[in-house]
């Protein structure tokens, strides 16, 4: 047997995604490592849940530095230094440095709460419905120097409903992240994803012409 992929996970909110994956790890159904949770807010409910899961914590103040890019090298230092072969991004809310984030370039992912390339950046679900769109979806993509813009891995899609709201689309979307996530990082954990600079992703040696799409628990192409 492989040993587990080793993992960090920044996180600046409430950590639902980073416990999907935990639960997925408790499952035995991930084979992960999890090394360190990092957030930009000391509290993040994503630190607790990482206490109570035995994970190393680290709380980082930007205010503490005198710039971005400062904040980010001192951040993705100390992540370097636990080992970690992948870092996620889970609801972590700070744009990052490119200069800083370029050596994780290929080695970061982010999942973002829309079907890219549509809605980089904030307020995702209200502006799907101001929009009228019929369907939504969250995307998990590789991290590049250009926001929410790097190359697609695997999306969910759902359904825009007659009674969605903002909160409401929010958390029925939240609950497909929640296996949209995990499944990523499975495959990642299985060797069978790659990066494919610049603008690509490689799935068993393969470019993928489109991103993958959730179905139930699994991703198809
Ligand atoms: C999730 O919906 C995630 O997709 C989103 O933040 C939420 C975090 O929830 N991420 C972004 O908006 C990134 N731009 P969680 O803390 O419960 O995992």
């Amino acid at each position: 047997m492989s040993s587990p992929l080793r993992i960090a996970v920044l996180a600046s909110g409430r950590g639902s995604n980073l416990q999907a994956l935990i639960a997925a790890r408790d499952a035995g159904t991930l084979p992960v490592e999890f090394v360190l949770v990092g957030s930009d807010k000391a509290s993040a409910g994503a630190l607790d849940l990482a206490q109570a899961a035995g994970i190393p914590r680290l709380a980082l103040n930007p205010k503490a530095y005198p710039s971005r890019r400062d904040f980010d090298l001192d951040l993705f230092a100390r992540i370097e230094a636990t080992g970690a072969e992948l870092l996620v991004l889970a609801g972590y809310m700070r744009i990052l440095d490119g200069e800083a984030l370029h050596p994780w370039v290929g080695r970061m992912i982010n999942i973002h709460p829309s079907l890219l390339p549509k809605y980089r950046g904030l307020h995702t679900h209200r502006r799907a419905l101001e929009a009228g769109d019929l369907e939504h979806g969250a995307s998990v993509h590789y991290v590049t120097a250009e926001l929410d813009g790097g190359p697609v891995i695997a999306q969910a899609r759902i359904g825009i409903e007659a009674g969605d709201h903002e909160d409401l689309l929010a958390q029925r979307l939240l609950a497909y992240e929640h296996r949209l996530l995990p499944a990523v990082v499975r495959l990642i954990a299985a060797s069978r994803l790659a990066y494919a600079a610049p603008d690509g992703v490689a799935l068993d040696g393969e470019r993928l012409s489109a991103p993958l799409e959730l179905r139930g628990d699994e991703l198809r192409r």
